[in-house]
């Protein structure tokens, strides 16, 4: 999506670190931007900085569908159809398996990744329908390429929403909306403080979660990470890696993987991936005559 200006982006989570950034860089780019959050307030005071006919605030729980189409509706009746979707909401807390609350451990993997698809199952129809270009940002992790010990509900939904954006870009390859898909480290945010005060509100869940708040002080600028991130868009660029600290990490993890394949398990099959291709060339066939779009 080359051009910013004059037009809309919807951006969830926009009351935080990194949301709050993605706000105040995106109306300098000349955007019109609907500030959603979870907690209005959060929303409401990014948006006091500026005329409401260029940010206005919207109370959004990413986890909730119907809220989703109202908030889609709303958003673009006062400020116009919206070309720019930023997957930002997101939650993490850090507790071994053994002790993990089930609310909370869900409670993340809601937010982190059925969120962001709620949200595409909402405003991706209305994107491919009009059919001009468009751009769908998702803010993932490293941890969605990479496990570590203590933050398996973190990991799990970012590995998911690693899968989602994959599976989209492949659906829409060519087409008029573009993906983006951003994996960063650690951002100087109130990540952990704020997560916190979410889990407790809607789960009531008082176990305590390890941990890792002092790390968000020494984490990147978020406003360089935005920057990084507009650039990817206008470039329509699909991987979007920020912390290059994390190259060698990456690397490791993949050679392990490559060279754990071994032999097949059945040394008389041939695997030709014939099968799986034809399967998901029926499946895009199937639903673009299904939206009339073939
Ligand atoms: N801070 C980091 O180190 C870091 C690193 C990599 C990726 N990320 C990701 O970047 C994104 C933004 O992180 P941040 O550091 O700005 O976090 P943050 O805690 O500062 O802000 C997150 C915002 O999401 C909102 N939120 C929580 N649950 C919600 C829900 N159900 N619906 C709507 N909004 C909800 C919160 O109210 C908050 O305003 C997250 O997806 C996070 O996983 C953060």
């Amino acid at each position: 999506m080359k051009i910013l200006e004059g037009r809309t982006a919807l951006i969830t989570g926009a009351g935080g670190g990194l949301g709050t950034a993605f706000v105040r860089a995106l109306v300098a780019e000349g955007m019109n931007v609907a500030a959603t959050d979870l907690d209005l307030g959060r929303a409401e005071a990014v948006a006091a900085d500026y005329p409401a006919d260029r940010v206005r605030p919207f109370h959004l729980d990413v986890t909730d569908f119907a809220e989703w189409a109202r908030v889609a509706d709303e958003a673009e009746a006062a400020l116009g159809q919206i070309r720019l979707f930023v997957s930002n909401a997101g939650i993490g807390a850090g507790c071994i398996v053994a002790e993990d609350d089930p609310r909370r451990w869900k409670l993340v993997l809601d937010v982190n990744a059925y969120g962001p698809f709620l949200g595409c199952r909402t405003l991706l129809p209305r994107m491919l329908k009009r059919g001009d270009d468009s751009h769908i940002v998702f803010m993932a992790s490293m941890a969605g390429l990479l496990s570590n010990p203590s933050l398996s509900s973190y990991d799990a939904s970012k590995h998911a929403l690693v899968g989602l954006a994959g599976s989209l870009r492949g659906e829409l390859a060519d087409g008029p909306v573009g993906v983006s898909l951003v994996l960063p480290g650690v951002i100087a945010t109130e990540f952990t403080k704020l997560s916190q005060e979410v889990i407790g509100r809607v789960t009531g869940s008082t176990t305590r979660a390890q941990n890792v708040g002092a790390l968000h002080q020494s984490g990147m600028d978020p406003n360089a990470v935005v920057r990084r991130v507009i650039a990817a868009i206008k470039a329509r660029e699909y991987y979007v890696f920020t912390h290059a600290d994390w190259r060698d990490r990456l690397q490791a993890a993949h050679d392990e993987r490559i060279a754990a394949i071994g032999d097949s398990a059945d040394p008389d099959w041939i695997d030709s991936f014939a099968g799986l291709d034809a399967a998901i060339r029926k499946n895009l066939e199937e639903a673009k005559l299904a939206s009339g779009q073939s």
